[in-house]
């Protein structure tokens, strides 16, 4: 018998501006899952699920159904027919989520990265960690029924994740700036990115789609160029914020409250309910981050939260 134990961290998908396309890493919280493998023969299934913690029993114990088991299967079948390399025995899989679900922090895509660090690591380290990456991103589709990258990217590769194209897939891994750090709010409440997706626009006027590009670009070039005032004025989402916003009670009173402590910009991370604040310094991310989560409990329909302060994971998922 032979265990591992993967773990990856909270990211945020979007980047304000960034629908779908960047994402980044935070280096904690995070999920761990623990694979063991035995030379015991099984005739269903190769992967089990003996335990799930932290996850209030939500989570399908269905190999097929569980994300972080799904992509187990996938990068299996994978080695099998592109590596010619076959598992034998079986492998059973213990889930420790420490992530809240439906929380717009990359539940999925950590759980999801955690079991495919740790499965590459038992099998002989068969995969880079940029294969790994298609695996996670199908563990979206599973989780939330569209396989959007900005949060299994950086939850495999660390640093932020621009993904140039989906078909095929082409990702550019973006170093953070030294001094940047994210202060991540965690309103106690849920909101199915699935949800969160369905009131989006399917068509946007070339206007905003003119304002959504700039800012793009411009955040780009303010992480090359650690130019952080820039970073903070391109943190601007005309796109999917103004319709998510209404779904997070307190939205633009913790962003205010954010911008007031001196953070460089605010948005929803992912699909929200969590919003996160980037600061130039340790000390005002704190900052940011009390002031944020006291806007919350002070807002009409008054919310606790979690909060954590982080520089950008640059190492990405890994063998505890
Ligand atoms: N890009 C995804 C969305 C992130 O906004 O729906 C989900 O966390």
């Amino acid at each position: 018998m032979k265990s591992v134990r993967g773990f990856a961290s909270a990211t945020v998908g979007n980047v304000a501006c960034g629908f779908d396309i960047l994402g980044f890493a935070i280096t904690e919280p995070g999920d761990e899952v623990i694979l063991t493998r035995s030379e015991r023969k099984h005739t269903g299934c190769p992967v089990t699920i003996s335990s799930i913690s932290g996850d209030g029993g939500k989570l399908p114990l269905d190999p097929r159904k569980n994300t972080s088991s799904f992509v187990v299967l996938k990068f299996l079948e994978y080695i099998r027919t592109h590596k010619g390399q076959d598992c034998t025995g079986h492998i059973s899989l213990e889930l420790k989520k420490h992530l809240p679900l439906s929380s717009g922090m990359g539940s999925s895509a950590a759980s999801a990265a955690a079991a495919l660090a740790a499965a590459n690591e038992l099998l002989g380290r068969p995969c880079t960690k940029m294969e790994l990456v298609h695996f996670a991103i199908e563990g979206e589709r599973v989780a939330c029924g569209s396989a959007h990258a900005d949060n299994a990217a950086p939850a495999i590769l660390g640093n932020f994740v621009l993904i140039r194209s989906y078909t095929p897939l082409d990702l550019i891994v973006i170093p953070p700036p030294e001094k940047l750090f994210c202060s991540l709010v965690h309103p106690h409440t849920e909101l199915r990115t699935s949800f969160a997706r369905s009131v989006l626009p399917t068509d946007i006027t070339l206007k905003d789609a003119t304002r959504q590009w700039g800012n793009v670009g411009a955040l780009v070039a303010g992480l090359l160029t650690s130019d952080y005032a820039l970073v903070g004025r391109s943190l601007v989402d005309v796109v999917a914020e103004p319709k998510r916003a209404p779904l997070i009670p307190g939205f633009a009173d913790v962003k205010e409250a954010a911008l007031k402590a001196g953070a460089l910009g605010c948005s929803i991370a992912g699909s929200g309910p969590s919003i996160f604040a980037f600061s130039d310094s340790a000390e005002t991310a704190l900052s940011a981050g009390e002031a944020m989560q006291k806007a919350f409990l002070a807002s009409k329909n008054p919310l606790k939260s979690d909060m954590w302060v982080s520089p950008i994971c640059r190492e990405g998922a890994r063998i505890l």
